[in-house]
């Protein structure tokens, strides 16, 4: 199955909005194999975010991204990293479809809660980046009978 990587910024953090953003995951049907409140390290903001770092907006990100701790979360689920991204919704709060996320909780275009995963490639990247691997956790789902047919199940 599927993994993608979630950050609930310190704007959620600080907004009391983490349980209701993973209550949100967790309805879905996702399975939450790793979950850690961390204050993230300049140096590996700047990583995460080195496709930014010529725009104007980057030293800020960082500064806000690092302010106070954030909440990393892996997700797994079939298809989960486009799924999570049309909840997430787009990058200003102000334009996000009402129903996502930001559309629902955010009014700027800097403090809009949350990032998830781009990519495949750019999910398994940020899971090795914010994990460890004894901080992912594989275990039963129960309701995953109910969530899939037998043929999703494979995906
Ligand atoms: P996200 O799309 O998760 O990743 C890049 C982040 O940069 C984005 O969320 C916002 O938090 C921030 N960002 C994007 N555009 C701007 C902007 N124009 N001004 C300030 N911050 C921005």
């Amino acid at each position: 199955m599927e993994r993608t990587c979630v950050i609930l910024k310190p704007d959620a953090v600080n907004r009391g909005l983490m349980g209701e953003i993973l209550k949100r995951f967790e309805n879905k049907g996702f399975r939450v194999i790793g979950l850690k409140m961390e204050r993230l390290a300049p140096t590996k903001l700047e990583e995460h975010y080195a496709h930014h770092k010529d725009k104007p907006f980057f030293q800020g990100l960082v500064k806000y991204m690092a302010s106070i701790p954030c909440v990393v979360i892996a997700l797994e689920g079939v298809e989960a990293v486009e799924v999570v991204r049309k909840m997430v919704g787009a990058t200003s709060g102000r334009k996000a479809d009402m129903g996502s996320i930001r559309g629902d909780f955010s009014m700027s275009h800097q403090q809009n809660l949350i990032h998830a995963s781009g990519s495949k490639e750019e999910a398994e990247k940020e899971i090795k980046r914010f994990f460890k691997e004894s901080e992912l956790h594989a275990y039963p789902l129960m309701s995953l009978d109910w969530l899939y047919s037998e043929e999703e199940k494979k995906a």
